[in-house]
């Protein structure tokens, strides 16, 4: 009987191949890293080789270490970066132009050109996509990317070529060219893609300008994608789950019920509350999601993503080297009081929500002669727990409120910053033993699919805290500082 399932992580700086016992425990990982490109201010881009070729060279070499062959897995799970759009020749697989990464800003011109024309077109596309007319999506990507590169919409019209995102990218390779599909979550993601129908919208291919020919088929997030071509690993495996990489973290975390909750932060943050069978419009700019669509029930979610989360401690270490390791931001913030002054507003790439500002731009604020690194590094730290704050607060005007929130990603091993989380949300934090989440949720996705696992239920009773966080400050004074961060966000903002 085969063993483990194989779950693939394709994300935003580095890929990973992850061996899951078929009981739902990670047994070992293979991580590569891979450049990032900047090739004008704003742009962000990768390129598609780096993606398929590290995840292939993770997985051969999980397998290869393990001394295990393709008949030792009962299937492959694949989640990913999401948005990343791409577009290759159906021949011969070549990429017409690198990939634009989701952080990418060039087509915020664009989006508001769309938005000036036609004020109440963001609340129709909304309606349809659950999504906002921003840059952050696929679709504005996808319109660039004919418009830009010589013969690409000619092309496109004739057939001749593919998008996909980074998952349906993988999984053509896997299969060698053979399956051309992407799964119902990544689709929703793409600003094309009618939640509520689950299908590709004819209207917004026409507003976009784009040829319906280029799009993947959109499948179930747990079924039969098709087979890897028997050269990659020595005979074919499975692929039985795809999944964004926020999508497979809910999974991971186990927040199957309506009104539960998970927050994940890593480059950014993301924070998705199921919504079970409704698709909650947002009033509050939050976003409209599929968390997962099973035997064709598509369950939702409300999410809410910030840009900046790891990706600012990154800067404090890599741009400014005022730490020599992330870890160190956590002694330091212990060694100021949480009302320092200094607040770090890190709009690198413009606000995600609920501002949805592509234009506004980072600051520092409050600075006296007294301020030192560490006032700097708690103030980037605690920037976080604020975007996180903005988004809870969008939430309950939303008229929602999580009955949990569980945590994960990079920085949630910062005691620190998970009672400062605390504090400001004025609600408990539950931080999950397993902290590879993504993995595990597309893992368990693959394995549902399998028979390895039952039902849902089943993996609920999975989930095992590590810890969870209470509420300690005074009401008084979370909101006096919560009310200083909103202070300085509206300094920075370009659209009000
Ligand atoms: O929406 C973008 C998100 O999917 C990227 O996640 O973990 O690669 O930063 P990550």
């Amino acid at each position: 009987m085969s063993r483990y399932l194989l779950a693939i992580d394709q994300g935003t700086t580095s890929s990973r191949a992850v061996l899951v016992h078929r009981q739902g425990h990670i047994v070992d990982m293979v991580q590569r890293d891979f450049s990032q490109h900047y090739p004008e201010p704003g742009w962000v881009e990768h390129h598609p080789g780096d993606l398929w070729h590290t995840v292939l060279d993770c997985c051969q070499q999980l397998l290869k270490e393990h001394q295990l062959n393709a008949a030792d897995i009962i299937g492959i799970g694949i989640t990913n970066q999401r948005e990343t759009t791409l577009i290759w020749d159906k021949d011969s697989g070549e990429p017409i132009y690198p990939a634009i990464v989701w952080q990418d800003r060039r087509t915020a011109d664009y989006c508001q050109k769309l938005t000036d024309a036609q004020p109440d077109l963001e609340a129709q596309v909304q309606s349809k996509t659950g999504l906002l007319l921003d840059p952050y999506f696929c679709a504005s990507k996808i319109h660039w990317l004919l418009e830009n590169v010589p013969g690409a919409r000619h092309q496109a019209e004739q057939g001749k070529l593919c998008f996909g995102t980074v998952d349906c990218y993988l999984l053509w390779h896997l299969t060698k060219g053979r399956v051309h599909a992407t799964d119902a979550t990544n689709a929703s993601r793409t600003l094309l893609f009618d939640i509520h129908a689950q299908q590709w919208d004819q209207e917004l291919l026409r507003l976009f300008d784009i040829p319906a020919a280029l799009l993947p088929e959109v499948k179930d997030s747990a079924c039969e994608f098709g087979s890897t071509d028997t050269s990659w690993f020595g005979g074919a495996i499975a692929i039985l789950a795809m999944a964004g990489d926020q999508q497979a973290a809910l999974v991971g975390q186990c927040c199957f019920d309506k009104g539960m909750a998970k927050s994940t932060y890593g480059t950014g943050c993301f924070l998705m509350l199921n919504t079970g069978e409704q698709a909650l419009q947002s009033q509050n700019r939050l976003l409209t999601t599929l968390a997962y669509r099973l035997n064709g029930k598509p369950t939702y979610a409300l999410e809410g993503s910030i840009f900046m989360a790891g990706a600012t401690i990154q800067w404090l270490r890599d741009g400014l080297h005022l730490i020599e390791q992330a870890g160190e931001s956590e002694q330091l913030a212990r060694e100021t009081k949480v009302d320092h002054g200094v607040l770090l507003v890190p709009a690198f790439t413009g606000l995600g929500a609920p501002y949805w500002d592509p234009d506004a731009r980072g600051a520092i604020l409050g600075l006296t002669r007294d301020t030192g690194i560490k006032e700097i590094v708690s103030a980037g730290l605690q920037s976080v727990c604020y975007q996180t704050k903005d988004l809870q607060k969008a939430m309950e005007a939303d008229g929602v409120r999580p009955t949990c929130l569980r945590v994960d990603g990079g920085m949630v091993r910062n005691d620190w910053l998970m009672q400062f989380l605390a504090d400001m949300l004025g609600a408990q934090v539950q931080r999950s033993k397993v902290n590879e989440t993504t993995v595990l949720g597309v893992a368990y996705l693959a394995g549902l699919q399998a028979g390895t696992f039952a039902s849902l239920e089943e993996l609920a009773a999975q989930w095992t805290e590590d810890r969870s966080f209470d509420p300690v400050l005074s009401k008084a004074k979370r909101d006096e500082l919560y009310k200083s961060w909103q202070q300085g966000v509206r300094r920075i903002q370009t659209k009000v």
